[in-house]
C-alpha cells in the first residue's frame, strides 16, 4: 500500500487546499444556486445536507479519488467477507453479520455464522417475551419491573444510548437502569430505587474480566442475596452476556442464563449482538429487529453505493478534509433531541477508541493526524454553554447537527423552537456576520458612529464554520439503526484511509495494568511498588486518610 502522504490524490488535495482554505461558504452558496441540492443525500430514512462545508465538487472528487487510492472497495469487501481486518488481534470484525437480515450466509473462518446468530437471537427473544409478558417471575413469584444492566464501555453505552433514545417505544412496566461506574454512588442510588423481588440484573462483559463490572456485579449479588437468603434465587434474577462462558459460570450464573456472542464482535460494535439484550427487553423483539433492519439497510447502501452517493463515505471524507488539511482537532456531535442525549458519548467511544491510533498496519508511526477528539451535548444546551467558542473562538471544530423531523409526541410548540434553533445555528456558523451587517444593525438601534466603531470588532463573526445536518425521518428503531451504522462505517472508512486498525484498543491496557498494581497497594495486599514521585505521593496521601484494608503484616509480596 502506497503510504497516504505519497498517494497522488493526497498531493492533489494539498495543492487544492492552498486555494480552498480562503474560500468563504457564503460566496460558494452565492455562486451556485444548486449547491444545497447537489450536496444533499437521502438514504435509509436519513437526510444528510453537507452543503455547509468548505468544499466544491472538485474537493469531493479529489477526496473520492483518495478513497479509491486507499483501496477502500477491497477493504469493504474484506469486512463483509469476514476477513481478519482486525490485524493485530488476527480476527474478523464482522458486526455487519449480526444485522444481516438477508438470506445470504456470512462466513467467518470458514463457518457460516448466521445459524449461530439466529439461535442466540431466538433465545434472547424467548427470554424477552417471558420477562415482558410477566411469565418470568422473581423468587417471590412477582413479575420483573426493573432491569439493571451492569457493564462498561461497549457493554454499556450502546444499550444505554438506544434505550434512552427509544424510550417512547418501551414496555410500560419496565424501568431500565445502567450501572457502569465502579464509584459506588451509581449502584447505591439504583439499588435504593429497586426491589430485589422484582429486579433482573444483566451482567454484560465481553471478557468477563473487567474489574469495574465484576466489582459492581459482586456487590449487586451480595445485595440481592442479603434479601433473598437463597442462592437458588440467583437463577431468576441474574443473567449474563459474554464471550467467556467459563468466567460466567465461575461467577455463579447458570450457563442456561448466559447469552453468548463472539470474539469477532468488537465491544464498541456489539449492541447488535446479545449485548443488546437490555434493548430487546425494554423495547421488545420487533423493535430490536427493526433496529437491525435499519442498520442492515445502511450496510447495503455502504456496500453498494458509489463513493459520490455513499453517505458513510461522504461523512468520512469530509472528516478527513478538516482533520488532515484544515488541522481540525475535534468534532462536535450536537443532537437536537433530548432522547439522543447519550449519542455524543456513544460516538465518542466508537470513534476515539477505534481510530485513536498512531501506528499504521505495517507498524510504522503515522505522519498525519488521525481521529479527532469527539465531544458534544444536546445542541440546544450546547448553544447556551459552549457554542460561543465554536462561533468566535480560534479553533475550527466541525459540527454534526442531528434531529428528527417528526416531533414524536412533543408538547405543542416545542419541536419547532428546537428545530428553528438548530437550523439557525447551522446558518450562523456558515454565514457569520460581517462588518457591514453589524454596522447596519447597530445604526438601526440608534448607536452613534463612535460607539459602533468601538463595538464592531467584538460583534463580527467570521462564519465559514463547517457543519453537517442529519435529519431522521423520525426517531424510531429503524432510523436509529441506520444512524448508528452510518457512524460505524464512517469511522471504518477513515481508518482505511489512515491505514490504521480501527478494531483493537491496546492503548487502554497500560492503565488497567497499573490500576491493578495500585489497587493491591491501596488494599495493603502488596508492598509499595516503584512509581514516579508524583504517583507515590498521591498513593501515600490517600493511604494517610484511608488505612489499607489488610494489615501490612499479612501483605503478600
Ligand atoms: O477498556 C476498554 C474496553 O475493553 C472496551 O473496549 C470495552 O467496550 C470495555 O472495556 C468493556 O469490556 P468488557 O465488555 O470486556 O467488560
Amino acid at each position: 500500500m502506497t503510504p497516504l502522504t505519497e498517494r497522488p490524490a493526497w498531493k492533489a488535495l494539498w495543492s487544492h487546499f492552498t486555494r480552498a482554505r480562503d474560500w468563504h461558504m457564503r460566496a460558494l452558496f452565492d455562486a451556485d444556486p444548486q449547491r444545497a441540492a447537489r450536496f444533499t443525500i437521502e438514504q435509509c430514512g436519513l437526510t444528510l445536507d453537507y452543503s455547509k462545508n468548505r468544499i466544491t465538487s472538485q474537493t469531493m472528487t479529489l477526496l473520492q479519488q483518495l478513497a479509491k487510492e486507499s483501496d477502500l472497495d477491497a477493504r469493504i469487501t474484506e469486512m463483509f467477507a469476514g476477513g481478519h481486518i482486525n490485524r493485530t488481534e488476527d480476527r474478523a470484525a464482522c458486526h455487519v453479520a449480526l444485522r444481516n437480515r438477508s438470506d445470504e450466509p456470512m462466513s467467518i473462518d470458514g463457518e457460516d455464522v448466521m445459524p449461530r446468530i439466529s439461535s442466540v437471537l431466538e433465545r434472547m427473544a424467548r427470554f424477552a417475551r417471558a420477562v415482558r409478558s410477566g411469565d418470568w417471575l422473581g423468587y417471590t413469584n412477582q413479575p420483573i419491573t426493573d432491569i439493571v444492566n451492569i457493564g462498561i464501555g461497549g457493554s454499556d453505552l450502546g444499550s444505554l444510548m438506544v434505550c434512552q433514545a427509544l424510550k417512547a417505544f418501551s414496555h410500560p412496566r419496565l424501568n431500565m437502569h445502567f450501572i457502569s461506574n465502579v464509584d459506588s454512588s451509581q449502584l447505591k442510588e439504583t439499588l435504593r430505587r429497586v426491589h430485589a423481588q422484582t429486579t433482573l440484573f444483566i451482567i454484560e462483559s465481553k471478557t468477563f474480566t473487567t474489574h469495574e463490572t465484576l466489582t459492581n456485579a459482586h456487590t449487586a449479588r451480595e445485595w440481592f442475596l442479603h434479601r433473598a437468603h437463597d442462592d437458588r434465587a440467583i437463577a431468576r434474577h441474574f443473567v449474563a452476556v459474554s464471550t467467556n462462558g467459563r468466567a460466567v459460570a465461575e461467577f455463579g450464573i447458570d450457563p442456561e442464563n448466559m447469552f453468548e456472542f463472539w470474539e469477532w464482535v468488537g465491544g464498541r460494535f456489539s449492541l447488535w449482538s446479545a449485548i443488546g439484550l437490555p434493548i430487546m427487553l425494554y423495547l421488545g423483539e420487533q423493535n430490536f429487529l427493526k433496529l437491525l433492519d435499519g442498520a442492515h439497510a445502511m450496510d447495503r447502501h455502504f456496500r453498494e453505493a458509489p463513493p459520490e452517493a455513499n453517505m458513510p463515505v461522504l461523512l468520512a471524507l469530509l472528516g478527513i478534509w478538516y482533520i488532515n488539511f484544515f488541522g481540525a482537532g475535534s468534532h462536535v456531535i450536537a443532537p437536537y433531541d433530548q432522547d439522543l442525549h447519550r449519542l455524543p458519548a456513544f460516538i465518542q467511544q466508537l470513534d476515539m477508541e477505534s481510530n485513536g491510533k498512531r501506528t499504521t498496519l505495517e507498524g510504522q508511526c503515522v505522519e498525519y493526524e488521525t481521529a479527532p477528539i469527539i465531544w458534544g451535548e444536546t445542541g440546544i444546551n450546547g448553544q447556551h454553554a459552549f457554542f460561543q467558542l465554536l462561533h468566535q473562538g480560534t479553533h475550527i471544530s466541525p459540527i454534526d447537527f442531528i434531529a428528527s423531523l417528526d416531533s414524536h409526541g412533543s408538547l405543542p410548540g416545542h419541536h419547532e423552537i428546537l428545530m428553528a434553533n438548530m437550523f439557525a445555528q447551522a446558518e450562523a456558523f456558515m454565514r457569520g456576520r460581517n462588518a457591514d451587517e453589524v454596522i447596519a444593525e447597530l445604526r438601526a438601534q440608534g448607536l452613534d458612529a463612535a460607539s459602533v466603531r468601538r463595538i464592531l470588532p467584538f460583534r463580527v463573526f467570521d462564519g465559514n464554520r463547517p457543519s453537517n445536518t442529519l435529519l431522521l425521518e423520525r426517531l424510531d428503531p429503524s432510523c436509529l439503526g441506520a444512524l448508528i451504522a452510518l457512524y460505524e462505517h464512517k469511522i471504518f472508512v477513515q481508518g482505511v484511509i489512515w491505514n490504521i486498525n480501527s478494531f483493537d484498543q491496546w492503548g487502554v491496557e497500560l492503565g488497567k495494568q497499573l490500576a491493578s498494581t495500585i489497587h493491591a497497594e491501596l488494599r495493603g495486599t502488596c508492598a509499595p511498588q516503584p512509581h514516579d514521585a508524583s504517583t507515590r505521593r498521591l498513593i501515600e496521601r490517600y493511604l494517610a486518610v484511608n488505612a489499607p484494608n489488610v494489615p501490612p503484616a499479612t501483605a503478600q509480596h
